[in-house]
């Protein structure tokens, strides 16, 4: 494998959306997302690809909440590859463009805090988080039972 972390295009949307619709064993640790959503807010995702082959092997998205405020969210490594540092670049490239775009503060709701912690996140209060955060949680097949794990990281 030789990993290259780039934007997503439009060609990688298919995979992407494979990718976030789960493995049975991850079930409840990401998101899945519509070709609808994956379509209007590709802009917000990275992808892992190998190089040779032109695969993704991994996504990730920022997306901007507010003024001072971005969110990391689907995050998902293709279980062959885990644990090749790829969840590791695919975060750290969201969070080098959240200082391009001038956001120093970004959150995560997750259920994998571990994997998050060793990348600098630290556990914070749910409702420190903005009420405009909450707008997405009401698509979420979990609402409103969440049991995700608010982390936020300042750049
Ligand atoms: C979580 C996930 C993205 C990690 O991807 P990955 O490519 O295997 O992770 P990396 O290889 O980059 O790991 C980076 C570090 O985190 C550690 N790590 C990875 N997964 C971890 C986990 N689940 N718990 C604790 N630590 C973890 C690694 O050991 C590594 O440690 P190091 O700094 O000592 O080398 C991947 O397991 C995945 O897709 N999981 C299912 C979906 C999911 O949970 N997404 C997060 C939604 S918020």
């Amino acid at each position: 494998m030789n990993p290259l972390i780039r934007k997503a295009r439009i060609q990688d949307v298919k995979a992407m959306h494979a990718l976030l619709l789960n493995n049975p064993e991850d079930e409840g640790l990401v998101l899945p997302r519509s070709y609808a959503q994956l379509y209007s807010q590709l802009r917000d995702f990275f992808v892992a690809v190998d190089r040779d082959t032109g695969a993704v092997l991994g996504c990730c998205a920022l997306n901007i909440c507010w003024e001072a405020l971005a969110e990391v969210r689907s995050l998902s490594v293709a279980k062959p590859y885990r644990g090749n540092q790829l969840g590791r670049l695919l975060v750290e490239a969201s969070l080098s463009e959240a200082v391009t775009i001038g956001i120093y503060s970004v959150f995560v709701l997750t259920n994998t805090p571990a994997f998050f912690a060793r990348l600098g996140f630290v556990e914070a209060p749910k409702d420190d988080l903005p009420q405009k955060v909450w707008g997405d949680c009401i698509n979420c097949p979990k609402f409103p039972d969440c049991d995700e794990i608010a982390m936020t990281i300042t750049l």
